[in-house]
């Protein structure tokens, strides 16, 4: 564009630096409108509709007060704009063109029928309980608290979730919709030979053992066990080739051929990773079998290859990692110094689970 004088392009610069900070101060109004349409179960009315649908329809069908009726067009407006529906013209009644709303592959995610249904992660991430500590950061940047989540509570994040039988519940459930997600991955074919001729596996910190009966399904002849704390495995029992152990990690891990580390060590500072991934070692080496390894799920971040939205997501959890626990997301260098610090002879870097890899590390 050409601007006439020095003024109007200090001004062009100018309002687009407003609009910079205006798109970053409202940038949580899209995390609250999906929250709200998930809430309201909005997918799954349009989903149950079979075929686009009318904003009328739409309307009816939400368990909504009727003051509200002429809000929803603007809530899906921007729903639409971020990408959680489309639209299609659709003939009305009267021979008018009305426009119909349709789920997109995000939206599908939510639904609550849906054996991957993300729509826990929704629930839990966006939960007041956790959003709170997001108003401490700058104050725990001045004292020495070790995570804004304490900053707020007073308590680490996992002491307060086996106290607060809410937040224990909505992040166990967070957790496995992902597990279910990572699981149908992880028996694909394309990871399959990662399970391959294994005798035992442990899942430490494993949760309510989604991912690990996934696996002992997949392949009977491996013997799984879930480590995790007390609190979250206190009413599980064993199932065939899959049994629940309640324990810490950080004091010891039951001997296994291998070793599964889901969404761990991006929980935990460098100093906490190397204990685990020590014990791991004990783990291994107190075991029989061959394809001794620990395999680890998380970020590598920093990818070259990474388009802005995926970085940009992937710095969202490296944030959320230092406001709710002492961890963070790491890039190839520092996954090397940990693995090779911790005592291991070698790893591979396996890339196939979108934002996250497959990390197999062998002693
Ligand atoms: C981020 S969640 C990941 C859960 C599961 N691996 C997944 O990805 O679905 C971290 C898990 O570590 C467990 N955990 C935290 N501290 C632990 C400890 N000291 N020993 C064993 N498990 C622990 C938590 O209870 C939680 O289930």
């Amino acid at each position: 564009m050409e601007f006439q004088s020095r003024e109007q392009a200090d001004n062009a610069k100018l309002v687009k630096a407003q609009s910079h900070i205006w798109n970053h101060i409202f940038n949580f109004i899209n995390s609250m409108s999906l929250k709200c349409a998930v809430e309201l179960g909005i997918p799954d009315v349009i989903h149950n509709y079979g075929k686009p649908m009318p904003l009328s329809q739409l309307v009816a069908s939400l368990q909504i007060h009727p003051s509200k009726t002429s809000f929803v067009h603007r809530l899906m407006r921007i729903l639409v704009h971020s990408n959680f529906f489309t639209t299609k013209d659709v003939p009305s009644n009267d021979l008018e063109i009305e426009i119909g709303y349709v789920l997109t592959d995000s939206s599908m995610l939510l639904l609550k029928d849906n054996p991957l249904s993300l729509s826990p992660l929704v629930a839990a991430m966006l939960d007041p309980i956790m959003i709170k500590p997001w108003n401490q950061m700058s104050t725990w940047f001045k004292n020495d608290d070790p995570t804004p989540f304490v900053t707020e509570y007073g308590t680490p994040f996992f002491d307060y979730a086996s106290h607060v039988p809410k937040l224990n519940e909505i992040f166990n459930d967070a957790m496995a919709s992902d597990a279910r997600l990572v699981s149908k991955l992880l028996v694909d074919d394309k990871c399959k030979g990662v399970f391959e001729g294994l005798e035992s596996l442990v899942d430490v910190g494993g949760g309510t053992g989604t991912v690990a009966k996934a696996i002992a399904k997949a392949f009977p002849q491996i013997e799984c066990t879930v480590l995790d704390l007390p609190h979250v495995v206190a009413d599980l029992e064993r199932t065939g080739n899959l049994k629940y152990v309640g324990g810490d990690m950080f004091e010891a891990i039951p001997p296994s051929n291998a070793i599964l580390l889901k969404w761990i060590l991006h929980d935990w500072s460098d100093e906490e990773c190397l204990k685990i991934l020590r014990n791991c070692k004990e783990a291994l080496r107190m075991s029989k079998g061959e394809g001794r390894k620990v395999i680890v799920i998380d970020m590598v971040v920093e990818d070259e290859n990474s388009d802005h939205e995926s970085l940009e997501t992937q710095l969202f959890f490296d944030i959320m990692m230092m406001v709710g626990l002492k961890g963070k997301e790491r890039n190839k260098e520092e996954w090397a110094n940990l693995i090779f610090s911790a005592g291991f002879g070698n790893y591979k870097i396996i890339p196939i689970l979108g934002l996250r890899s497959l990390i197999e590390i062998y002693p």
